[in-house]
């Protein structure tokens, strides 16, 4: 883990940052507001960076503007509100650039790939030609709301472009930019069609972190390969004129502050019902978005083959499997919506019992409070991701168990966390039936083994915490030279 900082260390950041550091501003597609809890990880994380330093957070309201005279001109003004230290900035999008930009570029065609699923991928060229106009509408908008000592911090895929059109309006300000999914290797990146600008784009940022040194590594092959970038140290590569730092700075979450939800009055009723209610049988949890990227229905298939294998577990395993709605109007969504409809009623209808069923699904959006009670009471969290950037489920499930008799972790070993999750018990979520006997272990897993294995867990979640996560790459990003020559990037 390159970058590392000791706990002291972290703390002296944090200070540094409070105190003497320039303004922050925090650009990404999808805002928060900050005082209310935020859905998705990187909605969640932001908001608890920012909240440390205060700033300004700017990105998409989440709103589609219909033009009042029926034509796409629907871009308005930006929006500008404060909540607490934060002033937040959104600006609502037409209906053509919301479908061609976030729909279409970011969802049907950057996620797909970076996520290894190029059979899901819909090249169209006015995709790209959207997500560039939308990068360029927000470069503009930004622009007059900086300081010139800000330091602009761009998050995820959406906005790759971002630094190289605000360059070429004459921005000079350091520029951040975290990647929160996976970085695939150069030969998956490269049958985007418009790989080669992308990737050029970034080296208008002064520093680009990634989740996980696997990324760090694919990203820098890539340029080593494909633009002949010049390696300076192990983190600063030159190209197109600019040097660039680079890090793995993986994410984490605020322990303390789910600790407290799962210990608050909300967070103890939701424990004590689960526990209640399934006194009798032994709790397994997932809690995704609705996303191809998750493994769900391998997930599903694995827990068939627990029961299909380890009789002893029908009659009492039960699989809650929260997976809230997401991009519903992408169609590989709408596709694994049925899938795992009828995978939950097949399973359901071949192993239910009149006083018990195998899977409880629930495609809704569950409050965020009521998962720490949730992880508490259950023995057992699937992560088992196909792909994941890093995935905070794991963490949070780490978080939010009793110490003195912790449930157990069974995690991808293609999630960016199960880089630092080695205690969790990793699987390979296309071997089905590998993970029902991982599934089995950590069913019967001794308690000392569980009590070993959570503690190191946990400490390592402490450790490298989301206060960690942002004043690592913000010290690091304040330490960049001035890069002498502002890359264009865009042509
Ligand atoms: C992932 C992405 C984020 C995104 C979130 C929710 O965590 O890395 O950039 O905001 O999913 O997806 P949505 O499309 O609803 O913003």
């Amino acid at each position: 883990m390159s970058g590392t900082a000791d706990r002291a260390g972290y703390r002296m950041c944090t200070q540094q940052h409070k105190d003497l550091m320039s303004r922050l501003v925090v650009v990404s597609n999808r805002t928060a507001d900050p005082r209310k809890p935020a859905a998705g990880g990187l909605a969640v994380a932001v908001r608890e960076s920012l909240q440390q330093t205060g700033g300004l957070w700017f990105g998409w309201s989440g709103k589609i503007r219909e033009a009042a005279d029926g034509t796409q001109s629907g871009q308005g003004e930006v929006h500008v509100q404060t909540a607490g230290n934060v002033t937040l900035a959104t600006l609502d999008l037409s209906r053509e650039d919301h479908d061609t930009y976030y729909l279409g570029y970011s969802n049907d065609v950057l996620w797909p790939v970076f996520h290894y699923r190029l059979d899901l991928a819909n090249f169209d060229t006015r995709f790209a030609a959207g997500y560039r106009r939308v990068n360029q509408l927000f470069a503009q908008k930004l622009l007059p709301l900086l300081k010139p000592d800000d330091l602009i911090w761009v998050h995820d895929y959406q906005l790759i472009p971002l630094a190289a059109e605000l360059r070429a309006m004459g921005c000079t300000n350091r520029i951040g930019f975290f990647l929160h999914i996976p970085m695939p290797p150069p030969l998956i990146m490269a049958a985007i069609p418009e790989h080669e600008w992308l990737m050029r784009s970034l080296f208008a940022y002064d520093l680009v972190g990634f989740q996980s040194e696997a990324d760090l590594t694919h990203f820098s092959h890539y340029v080593e390969s494909e633009a002949h970038a010049e390696r300076l140290s192990p983190d600063r590569l030159r190209a197109f004129n600019r040097t660039l730092r680079v890090g793995a700075y993986p994410i984490g979450i605020d322990v303390d502050d789910f600790k407290r939800l799962a210990d608050s009055k909300e967070g103890r009723d939701m424990f004590v019902r689960m526990r209640d209610e399934y006194s009798r049988r032994r709790l397994l949890v997932g809690v995704d978005r609705l996303d191809y990227s998750k493994g769900l229905p391998q997930r599903v298939h694995a827990f068939r083959e627990l029961l299909t294998y380890y009789p002893e577990n029908r009659d009492s395993a039960t699989l809650i499997q929260i997976a809230s709605p997401s991009r519903e109007d992408v169609g590989a969504y709408d596709n694994l919506r049925r899938q795992m409809d009828s995978l939950c009623g097949a399973i359901n209808g071949d192993f239910g019992e009149l006083d018990w069923m195998p899977v409880r699904y629930i495609h809704r959006n569950v409050a965020r409070k009521r998962l720490p009670g949730l992880f508490r009471a259950s023995r057992v969290a699937l992560v088992t991701p196909l792909r994941d950037g890093m995935n905070l489920v794991a963490k949070e499930f780490i978080a939010a168990q009793d110490a003195a008799d912790p449930g157990m972790l069974v995690l991808s070993r293609f999630a960016g966390a199960a880089e630092q999750l080695k205690e969790a018990l990793l699987v390979n979520p296309y071997d089905t039936q590998g993970t029902a006997q991982a599934i089995q272990r950590a069913l019967t897993m001794s308690l000392d083994e569980r009590i070993n294995r959570h503690e190191a867990l946990l400490n390592r979640i402490r450790k490298y915490d989301v206060h960690w996560w942002s004043s690592t790459f913000l010290q690091a990003l304040e330490d960049c030279e001035p890069n002498e020559a502002a890359a264009s990037g865009t042509s």
